[in-house]
């Protein structure tokens, strides 16, 4: 694919094999959770919801993911929203609650290859008997842990194959080892441990100098290297990942950076695994990062959803490699910038990934970038080694022939990108004619901002859907009776919990019409990861509404000092849940009512006796309405 002027700069870069291989590769993947963020994903109708995630797993299809991260959850908020515990309480068992179960089952059906990676951001209560924090008793955490795993293998059949420690919090290096002995009392020994999902200090170093620690961390995993690693980690002579990475915009910066870290955090920092955060953007988008995921399905109500940029840079590496594959030993840089990698199976299979991506199209949240150019330019490989020849030696009766070289690869198939900022038309993806290999050696004439897979494989696939349903605002009247005998989740359709966690209830006894309910559930802070709320909350709807009426019959189960509220234009959630504004009606146990302008409650509007008490439904009903000639802020 030369075409149009002769580029500025050539250079030669060699393949070899010949003295061995460079790390073993593990795998491209992505986090679901820390958190929520496939909660609307799974009340999307039917067929979309398959198709997002054909989108994501399906091998040869589009991401195709090697790997699926998901969060063990805690009960507490970790980022966009919580996510339910296994155990909310300590003599509580449930391996059927919130989405990641299913997800990880709807990515096993469809790459029974894929690994599967388990990280708590926070933890229930009872973990740490009141402390917020899970070291205390690193037993219980233990315990706790690898029950999850050993559930996830009872109830969903589904084997996990990596576990984390505590998502860029402290470790502990009494409570790892514990868990590695526990891990393998419990038949667990094929499940591998990460550590410590934050920065390669200071696990790196205290591995170092703590050998029983180094016997039993199998993955130095680092958040956000910015493409580096540290020499400490290198000393450990462990797998180095980027257990978390990416979090940015999914449009084609958000791609640029993706392709750019994708390659050079092996090529700069010898990692062999990349996971993106997140993986799709399945929340509400007003809350934190909204669509930092690699695709966009935040409307289940409407079906729409997007493939963004991001996935076709992922399916650049994910069709065309596999964990197990090894990088071959190059030194990757680009000489006009940009970088290459090249792995192969060990069994003649060649994939050369090349990205051109320029500074202002390729920054990622964090860190910051370096300054750096990239400049068009000619990229000439010689292949060598097990690539280019292989002497055959034919013997007969008494003599012993060379038949000289014979050339292993002769084509390659050719994918490319271009991501384009100036028109917007970026080109994802596609399929240019294969290209000829000579004696060992090719030539490409590489662009800025490009993306290019060379491979002996020809399995590589551009899948598609026909376009979904076009975008819907949130459904201006919506009701739900959560009167539903099977559920098939635990938690209602499109409710996004941010502090607490709200389940489908049959309270059976019920005398009256209030069999089927959604009850709020987590009644000890838990061990948090951010600082939730001290009031319970989940949000449904949509951010714009301004003039509205909620309804909601209640029931409040705590005497005295419990309380109940409902609440429209409601403006934040996520890590940001404390500082939530609005308009909040509450109503007390001890039969008082109150409006607040914020969540906290420290903004009193109006308060005043209202009759109210526990164990009794009520229905409350909150209208809100910029009154006529007024300005919005002015109501508040
Ligand atoms: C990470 C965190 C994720 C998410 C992300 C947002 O540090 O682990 O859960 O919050 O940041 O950029």
């Amino acid at each position: 694919p030369s075409a149009g002027a002769a580029p500025l700069l050539a250079a030669t870069y060699v393949l070899d094999d010949a003295d061995g291989l460079g790390r073993e590769f593990d795998g491209i993947g992505a986090v679901s959770g820390g958190g929520a963020t496939s909660r609307l994903l799974v009340n999307y109708p039917e067929p979309y919801r398959s198709q997002i995630l054909d989108y994501l797993f399906k091998p040869n299809f589009g991401a195709s993911l090697h790997i699926l991260k998901v969060e063990i959850g805690g009960d507490a908020q970790s980022t966009d929203g919580t996510e339910p515990s296994h155990m909310h309480y300590e003599n509580d068992e449930n391996y059927f609650r919130g989405y990641e179960w299913w997800l990880m089952k709807e990515a096993k059906k469809r790459n029974p290859n894929i690994k599967l990676i388990g990280l708590p951001w926070a933890f229930p209560g009872w973990i740490g008997k009141g402390e917020n924090w899970p070291y205390d008793y690193p037993d219980i955490t233990a315990y706790y842990i690898i029950s999850w795993i050993l559930g996830a293998k009872q109830y969903h059949d589904l084997d996990i194959d990596y576990v984390g420690i505590w998502n860029e919090r402290a470790f502990s290096s009494k409570y790892i080892k514990l868990l590695r002995y526990t891990l393998d009392k419990q038949g667990l020994e094929q499940v591998r441990i990460i550590a410590s999902d934050r920065l390669w200090e200071p696990i790196s170093f205290v591995m170092m100098i703590d050998s029983e620690l180094h016997g039993v961390v199998d993955v130095i995993g680092a958040h956000y290297p910015g493409t580096k690693t540290v020499q400490n980690a290198i000393l450990t002579g462990k797998k180095l990942w980027s257990s978390e990475d990416y979090s940015t915009f999914n449009n084609d910066v958000g791609a640029g950076c993706w392709a750019r870290i994708l390659n050079q955090n092996y090529v700069n920092g010898n990692m062999t695994s990349t996971i993106a955060w997140n993986l799709v953007a399945s929340y509400y988008e007003e809350l934190p990062f909204g669509r930092c995921g690699l695709m966009t399905a935040q409307e289940p109500w409407s079906g729409h959803y997007k493939v963004e940029s991001p996935i076709w840079i992922t399916a650049h590496t994910t069709q065309f490699t596999q964990p197990g594959w090894s990088y071959l030993q190059v030194d990757g840089h680009l000489e006009g910038g940009g970088s290459f990698v090249a792995l192969t199976d060990g069994l003649g299979n060649l994939t050369i990934i090349i990205e051109t991506m320029s500074h202002n199209h390729s920054k990622c949240i964090r860190p910051p970038l370096p300054n750096f150019s990239v400049m068009p330019q000619r990229a000439t490989f010689y292949l060598r080694g097990s690539f280019v020849s292989k002497k055959l030696t034919v013997s007969s009766v008494g003599a012993c022939f060379t038949l000289g070289k014979v050339y292993m690869v002769e084509t390659l198939q050719v994918w490319h990108s271009r991501l384009d900022f100036e028109s917007g038309n970026s080109s994802l993806f596609q399929q240019l004619h294969p290209l000829q290999v000579w004696e060992g050696r090719f030539s490409l004439d590489l662009n800025v901002d490009e993306v290019y897979t060379l491979t002996t494989l020809k399995t590589g696939r551009k899948c598609g859907y026909p376009e979904p349903p076009p975008p819907q605002p949130f459904p201006s009247n919506y009701n739900d009776d959560f009167n539903i005998r099977n559920p098939p989740f635990s938690e209602a359709p499109n409710f996004a919990d941010q502090t607490g966690v709200f389940e489908y209830f049959v309270n059976a006894s019920d005398p009256g019409d209030h069999v089927f309910t959604l009850r709020q559930v987590v009644v000890q802070r838990p061990i948090t990861w951010v600082s939730d709320a001290d009031q319970t909350i989940s949000v449904i709807g949509n951010f714009k509404w301004v003039n509205m009426t909620v309804t909601c019959d209640i029931y409040i189960e705590k005497p005295r000092d419990g309380g109940v509220f409902i609440a429209g234009r409601v403006d934040n959630g996520g890590i940001y849940v404390r500082h939530s504004k609005g308009v909040f009606f509450w109503v007390f146990a001890d039969g008082t009512y109150r409006v607040t302008g914020d969540l906290a409650g420290k903004e009193i509007l109006m308060k005043g006796l209202a009759g109210v008490r526990d164990n009794a439904w009520h229905t409350l009903t909150l209208n809100i309405q910029v009154r006529q000639g007024k300005k919005l802020e002015s109501q508040l």
